[in-house]
């Protein structure tokens, strides 16, 4: 029988005695990323080990490529078994190389589940690598890319043998074509077509380019694919492009082009084939465009690495005017196993027209990222939550950036879309660069892309004027967005100049420039107003604009990091007037803000936001309700001003008119002041006293409040006008409670809406709660109604939510307490109608629900199942699905309402149509928080007084307040302080469940001044 050449492989195997003599092989990780991390210290200690122990005849210690966990690192992998250690140190080797020789494990450095804490021991048993597809990195990391013998130990060059001895170059262009392979550098060129054109293309000398990628670890795979495109397009020199900065790389190819010719696998008539073919390397430069194929070319030939306009095509005429085929690194890296396992193989992986697998690099704000190898198709979400293990810090995704600089975002509502070529192209991004970098509620998407513009713009070339010109243009519109000083028609000269730059500019650098303006905008436009309506960064990111993260991200803009200061020099009282200057309700923000603040604190990056409506709550409750100076002008006692409603809105805005002079009366329909304060959120979260000990304060400041007061009972809004006021504030909130639209709602005895069952439970008005009491909803109010049913007497209470916990608006920690409370959840289930017995309630008719299509906020919506109807028993159902405004006191068709039922004010003055008649809080906002009221408050204050005046105080004050600085704290006190953050002490669920007081429980003094200890004082100036 005739000798096969893959014989002749392993001819040349086994020829090398130092091969395969090794029981055990230890590979550690060479990437960059374990490099910077000390894997090369890793790898000396283990090599040490095993010469100290004698066993260098069984255990193999070598540098291996990149598994791509590069977040784990250092790592190490260890044959047999794919044994992944992760975080691996120097002084861990005495206990590797032993475990080794043993064939145990050392379980402390595997990968630990986060939940289950169950230990994993093999690479391909971790979620990071369970979903990948490798084909490209199937040896990365677990050989030694440098050593010929491992590659072709595990099945390495006999693609090649076949191509050359078994096949004509025709039919390996033909197996790639109709493999469906498109170029991995960026573009997705179909491979074949390219192929078969350098083949067809006129000249006898022709010439193959490798162009750079960010592979490592794969170097033979790549030589290999190479060699066989070398063979099928006809050429006999080659050159490997490679980035100078990357030595590393380098070295490996100039060593694997050595090693290769060699085994006979380079150079003169390889593997006794007849064709002969030699490669080089070439390092370039670290220019963004030499990679552009023209411009590499140029460089290759001596000359400036700038593009040149295409046709011709470099495969028609390309290095020194010859016909060449460029391919990217991971094209070729797919050629071997296309060649080996047939174009039908490979075209059943990823999809129809996006065959194979793609290496991205997953960066971002995720648990666990680096280097991954997808079937084309794979959806965002299995990427960010499975592969990726989820958002770090559990922060919410807010974006994907696909393909670095020139790439482009797609929102959460994209979270369903599969990563192929078309669709990425098609959502205005490109494969580009290949990275995938997860974006979360923390970034900025104008300053995202300002970044990004400022590196095209440092990168383009120059040689053509759209790009040169249009790059730094967008780049100044954008640096003067982030800082706040850009208008609305700067949006459009943007989106202008964009389509000029990407239509106009020579090459793929111009082209592409614009993708990550262009997407910003188009999903993310809100952001871009933001910042140049409200100079408001919602990430509280932008430097010019954000004094300190917490005051920025606080809808009333309290200056946290002062009071914060003061609090930990013990200056309680001046600590309250801070607060008070733009939020008279500090102990009840202290016990129920949602504080978004906390959410961008800056202290969260190192370890955990400092608890700052803890820290408020400590200095409320430990002084005297001091007012802030406000300047006063006893002119403007003159003025008498209405506000209706006593929420907290109508409250702040009659408070900061009192503090500057004016006299202001509230009205109340109701017979208690608070508003949703008082009548909504119950005791057990925020106690009466504690509400009425703010509200005494508002009182001192010079406000009338007059209770059972009903605009649109008692008074309407031209009669106050007539009777003299100025102005008149709506502050009448969101009470009315949304109906469910079923039968019999209204008239059945024990169906009511959440409002109106907290309300009477608040007001401590009679109300019965049924044995099996069912609530119906997924916010706060229905958690709350849920809990208070429950202290009222109920046995067993159900809250039924129609998509998953996951989904649910309520308060993460109001949901956690009352599980504590024993109230059951049951999920993906919406009420579809009542069921009777005798007239009387019996139970709520339930339809199961499966989450289906994504909205623009990236929710699922719920899908009814058919067939899935059943019946929930139940004596009294709560229906809590939201609240709205009760206009009823607008005259009909009255300007002042909204389409949608709310008040209809300005964004800038909150004045409606009616001159010198405002509003804010929930009438205009719709059901949202008492920070979010606060804020309206104090700016509809402060321009009622510009309506009146003509000029305001209050903003005068504020801004004067601006300057202020609190000396940090001494050193070592912050020292003392430590990292961890402070808990408060809670009732235990079986006592609080019986009554209605508090369940979170302060700070004691210790603890609230460690707390605030803490604060990094991003206010303070760098110097
Ligand atoms: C159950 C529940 C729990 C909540 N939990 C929280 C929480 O934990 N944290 C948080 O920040 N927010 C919470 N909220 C939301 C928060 O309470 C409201 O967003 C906030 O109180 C709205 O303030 P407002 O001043 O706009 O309206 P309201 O507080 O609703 O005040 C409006 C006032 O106007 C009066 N009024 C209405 N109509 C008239 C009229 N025609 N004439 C005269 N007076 C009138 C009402 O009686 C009421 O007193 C909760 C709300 C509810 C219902
Ligand atoms: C500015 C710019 C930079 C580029 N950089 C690279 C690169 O680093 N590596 C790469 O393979 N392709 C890069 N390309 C794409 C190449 O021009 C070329 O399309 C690619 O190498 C062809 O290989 P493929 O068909 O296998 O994808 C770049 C293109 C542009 C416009
Ligand atoms: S588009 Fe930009 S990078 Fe490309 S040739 Fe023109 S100036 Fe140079
Ligand atoms: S560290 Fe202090 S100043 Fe900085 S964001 Fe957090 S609370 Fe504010
Ligand atoms: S650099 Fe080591 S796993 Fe990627």
């Amino acid at each position: 029988m005739a000798e096969t050449r893959s014989d002749k492989l392993s001819d040349l195997l086994a020829q090398s005695e130092r091969h395969a003599t090794h029981k055990v092989k230890v590979g550690v990780c060479s990437g960059a990323g374990c490099r910077a991390m000390g894997s090369e210290n890793v790898l000396s200690a283990l090599a040490a080990e095993v010469e100290r122990l004698n066993l260098s005849e069984k255990i193999k210690v070598f540098s291996a490529g990149c598994p791509g966990s590069c977040l784990q690192g250092p790592v190490v992998i260890i044959q047999p078994g794919d044994l992944f250690y992760q975080k691996v140190q120097s002084t861990d080797a005495p206990d590797i190389i032993k475990a080794a020789d043993q064939g145990r494990v050392v379980e402390r450095l595997l990968y630990h589940e986060p939940i289950t804490d169950q230990a994993l021991e093999s690479l391909d048993d971790l979620p990071f690598f369970k979903h990948q597809e490798r084909i490209v990195l199937k040896h990365s990391g677990t050989i030694d890319p440098t050593d010929i013998e491992d590659y072709i130990a595990v099945g390495g060059y006999e693609s090649l043998v076949k191509a050359v001895t078994l096949m004509t170059p025709e039919r390996v262009i033909d197996e790639v074509a109709r493999s469906g392979l498109r170029g991995r550098g960026g573009a997705g060129y179909s491979v074949g077509e390219k192929w078969h054109q350098c083949r067809e293309a006129v000249g006898r000398t022709k010439h193959i380019i490798c162009n750079r990628s960010g592979l490592d670890g794969v170097v033979h795979q790549v030589l290999e694919g190479l060699i066989i495109g070398a063979y099928a397009v006809g050429a006999s020199f080659g050159v490997v492009y490679l980035r100078e900065q990357n030595q590393q790389a380098v070295t490996q190819m100039r060593a694997a082009i050595a090693n290769a010719n060699q085994f006979g696998l380079l150079g003169h008539n390889i593997l006794d084939s007849g064709f002969s073919f030699d490669l080089e390397v070439f390092e370039s430069s670290s220019a963004f465009i030499a990679g552009e194929e023209t411009a590499m070319i140029a460089a290759i030939e001596g000359e400036r690495a700038v593009p040149r306009v295409r046709p011709p095509y470099p495969s028609v005429e390309g290095l020194w005017g010859r016909p060449t085929l460029i391919n990217n690194a991971e094209t070729f890296a797919n050629i071997g196993a296309i060649i080996e396992k047939g174009a039908n193989w490979y075209k059943g992986i990823g999809t129809p027209g996006n065959p194979g697998t793609k290496v991205f690099s997953l960066t971002g704000n995720i648990k666990t990222g680096g280097q991954v190898e997808l079937p084309l198709g794979t959806t965002i979400e299995k990427i960010v939550f499975e592969i990726g293990g989820g958002m770090l810090g559990d922060r919410n995704f807010k974006a994907l950036h696909i393909g670095g600089p020139s790439g482009g975002s797609v929102p959460a509502s994209a979270l369903d879309m599969p990563l192929d070529y078309d669709t990425i192209n098609a959502s205005g991004a490109i494969v580009g660069t290949s990275d995938l970098s997860v974006l979360d509620e923390c970034t900025c998407m104008v300053e995202t892309v300002k970044d990004f513009m400022e590196l095209m713009a440092d990168e383009s070339c120059g040689k053509c004027a759209p790009c040169r010109i249009g790059t730094q243009r967008m780049l100044e519109i954008l640096t003067q967005v982030t800082n706040g000083q850009g208008s609305l028609d700067d949006l459009a000269r943007l989106e202008t100049l964009a389509g000029v730059v990407k239509t106009s500019s020579l090459c793929g650098l111009g082209k592409t420039a614009p993708n990550p303006v262009l997407t910003a905008l188009k999903h993310f436009r809100d952001e871009f107003e933001a910042h140049i309506k409200h100079q408001k960064c919602a990430a509280a990111r932008c430097p010019t604009l954000v004094k300190a993260p917490c005051s920025h991200t606080c809808p009333a803009k309290v200056d946290a990091p002062s009071y914060i200061a003061l609090v930990a020099l013990g200056r309680y009282e001046e600590a309250i007037a801070v607060h008070r200057e733009r939020n008279p309700f500090p102990s009840i923000c202290g016990r129920v803000c949602h504080h978004p603040c906390e959410t961008r604190c800056r202290r969260g990056l190192l370890d955990e936001p400092i608890a700052i409506a803890l820290v408020k709550r400590f200095m409320s409750d430990h002084a005297p309700a001091v007012h802030p100076r406000f300047p006063r002008d006893p002119e403007n006692r003159k003025h008498r001003v209405a506000v209706i409603g006593a929420g907290p809105a109508g409250l702040t805005c009659a408070y900061y008119l009192a503090l500057v002079g004016y006299d202001v009366t509230v009205l109340e329909a109701l017979s208690t002041a608070g508003g949703m304060m008082k009548v909504g959120i119950p005791d057990f979260r925020l106690p009466e006293d504690i509400i009425n000990k703010e509200i005494e304060a508002i009182v001192d400041a010079g406000v009338k409040i007059e209770t059972r007061r009903m605009l649109g009972r008692d008074f309407t809004i031209d009669g106050l006008i007539a009777d003299g006021y100025e102005a008149v504030f709506l502050g009448t909130g969101a009470h009315q409670g949304n109906n469910m639209g079923l039968p019999k709602e209204s008239d059945l005895a024990g169906v009511i809406d959440g409002a109106t069952f907290l309300r009477r439970a608040n007001l401590g008005e009679s109300v019965e709660v049924g044995r099996r009491t069912v609530v119906i909803g997924g916010g706060n109010v229905a958690i709350d109604a849920a809990r208070t049913a429950i202290r009222l007497g109920a046995q067993n209470v159900k809250i039924l939510y129609r998509r998953t916990v996951a989904e649910m608006p309520a308060y993460e920690w109001d949901i956690r307490e009352a599980r504590e409370e024993d109230i059951e959840f049951e999920f993906l289930v919406s009420p579809v109608g009542f069921e009777e017995e005798n007239g009387i309630l019996s139970g709520v008719k339930c339809r199961r629900m499966v989450l289906g299509a994504r909205d623009d906020q990236g929710r699922r919506r719920p899908q009814p199942v058919k067939g899935s109807d059943y019946i929930e028993e139940a004596d009294m159902v709560i229906a809590a699905i939201g609240q709205s405004p009760a206009l009823d006191y607008l005259p009909d068709e009255s300007e002042l309402a909204s389409s949608r039922g709310r008040l209809s004010v300005a964004d800038e003055t909150m004045m409606s149509e009616q001159p010198g008649v405002f509003g804010g809080g929930d009438a205009v906002s719709g059901p949202a928080s008492v920070v979010e009221a606060v804020a309206h408050g104090q700016k509809a204050a402060i321009a009622v007084e510009k309506y009146i005046s003509g000029r305001s105080l209050i903003d005068q004050q504020l801004q004067v307040a601006e300057e202020r600085r609190v000396e940090p704290l001494q050193e070592k006190k912050i020292k003392a302080a430590g990292n961890n953050r402070r808990h408060p002490p809670e009732v235990e669920p079986e006592k609080r469940k019986s009554d209605f007081s508090e369940v979170v429980l302060a700070l004691d003094e210790e603890q609230a001044l460690g707390e605030a200890a803490r604060c990094l004082r991003c206010d303070l100036d760098e110097d």
